[in-house]
């Protein structure tokens, strides 16, 4: 949710710039723009619209600076257009900042500099921080922001330059992710490793209410309140090629198909075959913490709340315990009794930065209880934050609807169920079967994606439908509200998943000859029942899309279409489920003409609430 970059080198910035403009551009969409302090005072460029408009406008410019920052956006306030477009410069024409987050204060901030006549030319929050860094501004840039920012309330990852010190940028983070990036004689820092991995792999993260003072040859990083702070450099343990599409049209259709080694890459060295378990180290619980354990709250958003629905199934059935999922931002703001003793939080996130999974994090903390987190992004702040957790290990995810990181959750939940289940009720023999089925699971996904061509077909007879419903019980009913989220999410058709049986308190009235209507079907406990809810569907003109087991010829009586799946452990099947309920989403955009990596108005990590 809005990306920054910046760059302090011998290079030539605008192509670095703009190069990790690209990269982050999956952060937001709205508009772009680049900063870059020189002799003849700070130059700007900024578009509406994607980088690819600012980069067809600064087309063939030059500029003799070697320090810019840049940013891509994702709208809160003001309208996505060229005007509001960062960075914002002060009035005198001699600041420039990038901005991710939201300033709170802004309007009473903005009131008293307006009444010492500051003039002020757009609607963002933002604004007024880069004209009170330049009010208060005596001869030293950091000493200027750091007094600034005492007087913000808000959330903030910033950068700030000034053709006063032309060498010298100044970054601060409360709430919006900060990464600097140590080059050869140079200097990077980012929202995200992404726009800097091509360059450099040792990355610092900052945290909470730290800043930095960048330049060329190095950097100091201190707390807002001038405390030095020593900060470890990590080396990030992956290239440029895992954020490129490798000859895929879509990093989405490509991360569908990473899915068989993102699955495998979730489970490495975690499964247990002797001992007929897993193990999640990063847990951070023995087998005596897991059995003490009597209740499991998921908190998560979007996908990733998906996720933890299929978790609950999970963890009641085969563990035992006694597990509820809150939609983190309900969770945070919520008046509810005191988590009992033994309560553990379970944060689920691809990208470690969901502000409201954040704040739901710190909150279920600071009421005293345990939290772990399933967590994509290395370094992400939910993922050090947390207690413990387990990395997904998907490797990045560039397209906007997920869909590895999805069944790499599900694969690190099913581990966990295990672990938790093998500490309790489920036997040996039974946690065999279990790893034996989780160790199948990478080439039956490839398996799953041979259906590819089929689901195609399908996409093409009903691309131009208005409306989808997506049904399933049990495990699979997450997955409908997986499938009608994707479909919504990319190719702007209205879709509804719901719980099967549930279809007959209301849905049933959508159906006519127009509805295509996708059940999630496969031969488990309950599929008598759903095959009921087919029939219902059928006896209104409904048209039948289902995804079955292998095998399961007879039910092709039932349906217009039928793709089948491998079989599987029935808690294990959503992670095959998914996949043609993935590819349907993806063909009928692509058919439609949609944008599928950069859908409109939604933005990959989402770090305002
Ligand atoms: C955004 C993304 C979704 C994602 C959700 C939660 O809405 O577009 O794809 O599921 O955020 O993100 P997280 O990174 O916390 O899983």
């Amino acid at each position: 949710m809005c990306g920054i970059v910046g760059y302090i080198g011998e290079r030539k910035v605008l192509p670095l710039l703009l190069e990790g403009l690209k990269r982050l551009e999956y952060r937001g969409y709205d508009s772009s723009g680049i900063a870059v302090p020189t002799e003849q005072g700070i130059w700007i460029a900024k578009e509406k619209g994607k980088i690819a408009a600012l980069e067809s406008e600064i087309n063939g410019v030059s500029v003799e600076g070697r320090l810019g920052i840049a940013h891509t956006r994702w709208a809160t306030h003001g309208a996505p257009n060229r005007t509001n477009a960062h960075p914002h410069v002060d009035g005198t024409g001699h600041f420039a900042i990038v901005h991710n987050g939201i300033i709170d204060n802004y309007s009473q901030l903005r009131a008293e500099l307006e009444e010492e006549g500051v003039p002020f030319e757009t609607d963002t929050d933002t604004e007024v921080l880069v004209q009170l860094i330049s009010h208060l501004y005596e001869d030293s840039l950091e000493s200027a922001v750091r007094r600034a920012l005492d007087r913000v309330v808000g959330t903030y990852g910033i950068a700030v330059v000034s053709d006063n010190e032309p060498g010298t940028a100044v970054i601060a983070r409360n709430g919006s992710p900060l990464v600097i990036g140590i080059g050869e004689d140079e200097m990077f820092f980012a929202s995200d490793v992404a726009a800097m991995v091509a360059h450099t792999r040792q990355v610092i993260y900052l945290e909470d209410g730290e800043m930095a003072v960048i330049r060329q040859n190095g950097h100091t990083t201190k707390t807002i309140g001038n405390v030095h702070v020593d900060k470890d450099v990590h080396e990030v343990d992956w290239d440029l090629t895992k954020i490129e599409r490798g000859g895929f049209a879509h990093f989405m259709l490509k991360e569908i198909y990473d899915q068989p080694r993102s699955i495998r890459d979730t489970m490495r060295g975690r499964l247990l075959l002797d001992r007929a378990t897993a193990k999640l180290s990063g847990l951070n619980l023995t087998d005596e913490d897991s059995r003490e354990i009597r209740r499991i709250v998921f908190l998560a958003c979007g996908t990733s709340w998906h996720a933890a629905l299929v978790g609950e199934y999970m963890l009641e059935s085969l563990a035992g315990i006694p597990t509820e999922v809150q939609y983190a931002s309900e969770f945070r703001y919520r008046r509810s009794p005191t988590p009992e003793p033994g309560t553990l939080f379970v944060t689920i996130s691809q990208s470690g930065e969901t502000a409201d999974t954040l704040a739901a994090m710190r909150e279920a903390r600071r009421r005293g209880s345990r939290a772990v987190g399933l967590v994509n992004v290395v370094g992400s702040t939910i993922a050090r934050e947390n207690d413990g957790g387990v990395y997904l290990h998907a490797g990045p995810e560039i397209g906007v609807a997920s869909t590895k990181a999805f069944t790499c959750q599900l694969t690190a939940l099913a581990m966990m169920t295990l672990i938790f289940g093998r500490a309790r009720e489920i036997s040996e023999a039974t946690g065999h079967g279990i790893v034996q089925s989780l160790d199948r699971l990478p080439d039956q996904v490839e398996e799953t994606l041979k259906t590819d061509g089929a689901i195609r077909a399908i996409a093409e007879q009903y691309a131009d439908r208005p409306n989808f419903l997506y049904l399933g019980r049990g495990y699979n009913f997450p997955v409908a509200l997986e499938g009608a989220l994707k479909l919504k999410e990319i190719s702007y058709i209205h879709a509804e998943g719901y719980p099967a049986a549930e279809m007959k308190h209301g849905p049933i009235a959508l159906i006519d000859d127009n509805m295509p209507v996708v059940f999630i079907a496969t031969q488990d406990a309950i599929y008598d029942k759903i095959i009921a809810n087919i029939q219902e569907v059928r006896a209104r003109s409904g048209k039948v899309i289902v995804i079955a087991s292998e095998g399961d010829e007879a039910i092709a009586e039932h349906a217009d279409h039928v793709i089948h799946i491998p079989r599987t452990h029935d808690f294990l099947t959503p992670i095959l489920s998914v996949i043609p309920l993935q590819l349907l989403a993806y063909h009928v955009a692509v058919i439609r003409g949609c944008d599928v990596d950069q859908p409109r108005n939604l933005a990959k990590s989402v770090t305002v609430e």
